[in-house]
């Protein structure tokens, strides 16, 4: 496996060719790294499976370069969605749609919907774009991370977390760090209404605002969720060091804050951000970092208010779900 940070037009041809190949390219979005594989092909996506080492009957988002192309993989798109796609994206917005025939169970983990996003970084759409004039109609890709752990957003974090997995003839496109930081706010447009089933950079008030109507937000991990899908699961994006919300830090403990909040003697500060927004960029950085200095527990104030808060809060309540009481 290489890491390519010059990402030349020759270059991202090159990664187009690889996927239409069969093999893996992880590339970065403005949300989270993602591990790409052409979502028309079973024995690449089972790879990509084995390499995130992730349960089969989770979906995947496919990956698409505008919505123009939202027909081939969506059967029925209520006015309501085309108001979303054409505000959002390209952009962190994941839509659930009903299927076409192309969307296969081994994309919807066996469900008869699909995932669908246009990302905004120029890399991904590069690539999108350079894919489907090879003759792909859509990547799928989850975040670049194993099962369970913390999503990537540096091309470095993508080969310390996948490196072992990865084969010589997959691919790294290095884009530098996400601009957001959390993963894509996910709608589901099954319904009469759209309902946030992740929160994200593309919230609730922006998307109340551009449809003039108030939404639902479901929380996915209630029993009453059908819908299966990893990020939802209560325990996800997890660092090894336990995670606490509350309490108070000691010498040798990590903490992560905004910046007013001042560092207690012998604690470890792995984030002083300045803004709600510069959180969610860097959160999962010091996550890693505690990580990289054997840090056992990591202390968390967490944002308030509205906006992207929301997202971050919806994080860091699931890594905060992984360890029992003991350290
Ligand atoms: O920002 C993002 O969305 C990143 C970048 C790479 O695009 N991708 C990402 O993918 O976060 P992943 O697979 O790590 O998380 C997507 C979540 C998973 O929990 C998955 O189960 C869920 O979305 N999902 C995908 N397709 C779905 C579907 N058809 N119905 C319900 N949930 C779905
Ligand atoms: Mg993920």
């Amino acid at each position: 496996m290489s890491i390519i940070s010059n990402c030349t037009a020759a270059a991202l041809t090159d990664a187009a060719t690889i996927l239409v190949r069969g093999n893996l390219v992880a590339f970065p979005t403005e949300t989270v790294y993602g591990l790409g594989a052409d979502a028309a092909n079973k024995d690449a996506v089972a790879r990509l499976y084995q390499v995130k080492g992730r349960p089969a009957d989770h979906p995947l988002i496919v990956h698409i370069s505008s919505a123009a192309q939202l027909d081939k993989w969506a059967s029925e798109i209520p006015a309501y969605a085309i108001k979303l796609a054409s505000a959002f994206w390209p952009g962190p917005m994941t839509l659930i749609l009903p299927k076409t025939d192309l969307a296969k169970d081994f994309i919807t983990g066996g469900q008869n919907n699909v995932g669908l996003r246009v990302p905004e970084h120029t890399v991904a759409l590069a690539l999108l774009t350079e894919f489907e004039k090879q003759g792909g109609l859509g990547i799928a890709a989850p975040s670049a991370n194993r099962f369970g752990k913390v999503s990537p957003t540096t091309a470095a974090a993508v080969s310390d977390g996948l490196s072992d997995y990865l084969s010589k003839d997959d691919l790294i496109l290095d884009g530098g760090p996400c601009a957001v930081g959390v993963e894509s706010t996910i709608i589901d447009c099954t319904k009469d209404i759209p309902v946030i089933i992740r929160p994200g950079a593309v919230t609730v008030e922006i998307i109340e605002d551009v449809l003039g109507i108030s939404i639902g937000t479901q929380s996915l991990t209630t029993t009453s969720n059908q819908i299966k899908a990893s990020g939802l699961l209560e325990s996800h994006y997890a660092p090894n060091a336990k995670v606490l919300l509350s309490g108070v830090p000691t010498a040798g403990d990590g903490l992560i804050a905004l910046s007013s909040v001042t560092t207690p003697p012998g604690v470890v500060r792995l984030a002083q951000p300045a803004t709600n927004e510069e959180y969610a960029q860097i959160l999962y950085e010091a996550f890693r970092l505690a990580d990289r200095k054997g840090i056992q527990r990591v202390f968390v104030i967490p944002p308030e208010g509205s906006g992207i808060a929301i997202a971050i809060n919806d994080r860091l309540a699931k890594s905060a779900n992984t360890k029992s009481d003991s350290i």
